[in-house]
């Protein structure tokens, strides 16, 4: 199948009131076990690259991921698609959008609303006009280990803001704050489903959920009712990863890849449980 744009993996979500799984991928390694888990199982993708993985770690390019991607695609027969993720550097934004990628993150959400508003609707216009969708965030997702972001309700999404910024941003999906953090949590989140209701019936744009690594999954599939199209995962998924290179010592290391795979495919097949 070709390349899947991830606004319609969204769509297709949001039209079965559930969220498609996006993970972000470094390498052949990951972007692969995507492939082959989301075709055993059948169900649709997107593979995200952060920019600290090229810019920062040096795993990969935006070039050679889009291209990595778009091959993995063409052999699997569910939706797949790739997106940039949290990234808020415009001329690497253009960057992702030459070589190919159909959606990217512009993370503005550091910035006071006016600012993020401004930012966010100037790259929108770039991509819709290079046939791309944008990704925002209205409030902050912050990291999990400060354990104070995820529960600093100053950092949460205002529902009476929500509507004014996807309007003024013609962003195609945003982002929320509702109680998530990146990274592993030191205590159990909870997200504000209230919150998250109010959120959604205040908007029509499909909400994006970030910081999926160790939320519950009741509390997932409930987040998902109430307008959750796409989860983000991704410090599991590097975590499994390490572990199992980390733990191979069979003395041929040639069989490294094959390994790396195995665990990570069947650690993805279990996640698409949560999944449509
Ligand atoms: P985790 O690394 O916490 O799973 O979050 C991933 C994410 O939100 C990427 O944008």
């Amino acid at each position: 199948m070709a390349l899947y744009k991830a606004i319609d993996i969204l769509k297709l979500a949001d039209s079965k009131h559930t969220a498609a799984l996006a993970f972000n991928c470094a390498d052949y390694n990951m972007v692969h076990s995507v492939a082959v888990a989301a075709e055993t199982v059948q169900k649709p993708v997107i593979c995200m690259l952060h920019p600290d993985h090229h810019r920062i770690e040096n795993w990969i390019t935006p070039e050679l991921f889009a291209k990595l991607v778009a091959d993995e695609a063409a052999a699997v027969s569910v939706p797949m698609a790739m997106h940039l993720d949290h990234c808020s550097d415009f001329d690497y934004l253009v960057r992702a959008l030459k070589a190919g990628f159909t959606s990217v993150m512009y993370d503005g959400s550091m910035l006071p609303f006016e600012e993020n508003i401004k930012n966010t609707r100037e790259i929108t216009k770039v991509a819709h006009a290079m046939g791309a969708t944008v990704e925002a965030e209205l409030g902050h997702v912050g990291i999990a280990a400060t354990v104070t972001d995820q529960s600093n309700l100053d950092l949460y999404t205002q529902p009476e803001f929500a509507a004014e910024f996807c309007e003024r941003t013609s962003c195609d999906s945003v982002a929320v704050a509702i109680g998530s953090a990146h990274g592993f949590y030191k205590q159990t989140p909870h997200l504000d489903l209230e919150r998250l209701a109010a959120i959604d019936a205040a908007t029509r744009t499909p909400l994006v959920l970030h910081g999926g690594t160790g939320i519950p999954d009741e509390q997932l599939l409930l987040a998902f009712q109430r307008g959750i199209n796409k989860l983000n995962v991704g410090t599991e998924f590097f975590w499994l990863y390490y572990q199992t290179i980390k733990s191979y010592d069979a003395p041929d290391i040639t069989q490294l890849p094959r390994t790396v795979q195995a665990a990570l495919t069947e650690y993805l097949k279990k996640k698409f449980q949560l999944s449509f």
